[in-house]
């Protein structure tokens, strides 16, 4: 049984202007435990409406349809599923701002282990040293951590939840990039270790690169490229796949020379007619001006582009 299988899931929001496609036809499916999954896109591709789908957290004008089964269980559908652990960017806003690291991690153990105080707050203690914090956090309130601590109490919370998946949408976006490598190792290394299936949301390829076994590329609501980071990174088949990799930046690179994708992502009240990538494609055809693609398999890969069809 696969601890993720998305199948034709489409997702639509009503706004004053009327109904939006967030998502559309997603197909993707975590294999094994411990497997990381990275979705990549820029702002607005429909990253966070499919972690937010998955873990039964869409916003109540959303619409969704198709199938979510998490270890083989419908979740469309149904309300929030605490097995799913959601990490989301804004530790702060995430953490209880009048209650002690301490006291938030105990509470989980109490509630779900029915623990009692004494022996839930042994376990947070164990928790946070799982993440790099001492003894001492277990006594501080979240305004006294630093972003990189907090990142990593949200870690340690998401753990004590002992999920069947992890959702991380974009945990690491808000720090500085040393800390940010140090709290991703240690998000890597405790899922691999526990054996925890993982989404990892991010618009930057290169840290999707580091953290994850898979990469689906997101563009305008559908997946255009999956299969595993090594295809991706060695011989990208889409052309926004290659475009992206081109964008990395490296060491020898002056900031003039970076790589710029031409144009603005669609409006989803406006995706184009065919591709919906052929506005900024330098080999769009006329038939990507009119003809959607649809995902095929190619050597096991997943592509939507008329180039292999
Ligand atoms: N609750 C909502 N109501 C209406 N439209 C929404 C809602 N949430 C998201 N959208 C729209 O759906 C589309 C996908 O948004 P989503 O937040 O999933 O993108 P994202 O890839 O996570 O972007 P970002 O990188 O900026 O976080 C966007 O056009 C967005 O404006
Ligand atoms: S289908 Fe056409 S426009 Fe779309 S990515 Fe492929 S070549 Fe470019
Ligand atoms: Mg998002």
């Amino acid at each position: 049984m696969k601890p993720l299988e998305i199948s034709d899931l489409t997702v639509g929001y009503k706004t004053l202007r009327g109904w939006i496609t967030a998502l559309s036809n997603v197909n993707l499916s975590i294999d094994k435990k411990g497997e990381i999954l990275a979705l990549v896109g820029e702002s607005g591709s429909g990253k966070s409406t499919l972690g937010l789908a998955v873990a039964g957290l869409l916003s109540p004008n959303a619409r969704a349809n198709g199938s979510i089964k998490i270890n083989g269980k419908e979740a469309l559908g149904k309300p929030y599923n605490s097995k799913v652990a959601v990490i989301f960017q804004d530790a702060l806003a995430s953490l209880n701002p009048v209650l002690t690291i301490g006291e938030q991690l105990a509470e989980i153990f109490v509630i779900h282990e029915k623990l009692d105080r004494r022996k839930a707050i042994e376990k947070a203690k164990k928790f946070l040293l799982k993440v790099g914090l001492s003894e001492e956090f277990l006594d501080k309130y979240p305004h006294e951590l630093s972003g990189g601590q907090r990142q990593r109490a949200l870690i340690s919370m998401a753990l004590a939840m002992d999920p069947e998946l992890i959702i991380a949408d974009e945990p690491t976006t808000a720090l500085d990039v040393t800390v940010q490598a140090k709290v991703l190792l240690v998000l890597k290394n405790l899922v691999k270790s526990v054996g925890i299936p993982m989404i990892y949301i991010t618009h930057d390829i290169a840290l999707a690169m580091h953290i994850a076994d898979s990469i689906a590329i997101m563009y305008a609501g559908q997946i255009i490229e999956l299969s595993s980071k090594y295809d991706i990174f060695e011989n990208p088949l889409h052309p926004y796949t290659k475009a992206l990799l081109k964008s990395i930046p490296t060491i020898d690179s002056d900031v003039e020379e970076l790589y710029v994708i031409e144009g603005e992502p669609p409006n989803p009240d406006s995706f184009p007619k065919g591709c919906r990538f052929h506005p900024r494609c330098p080999l769009a055809s006329d038939k990507c001006k009119s003809k959607m693609p649809e995902a095929i398999n190619v050597n096991g890969r997943s592509v939507r582009c008329h180039l292999y069809g």
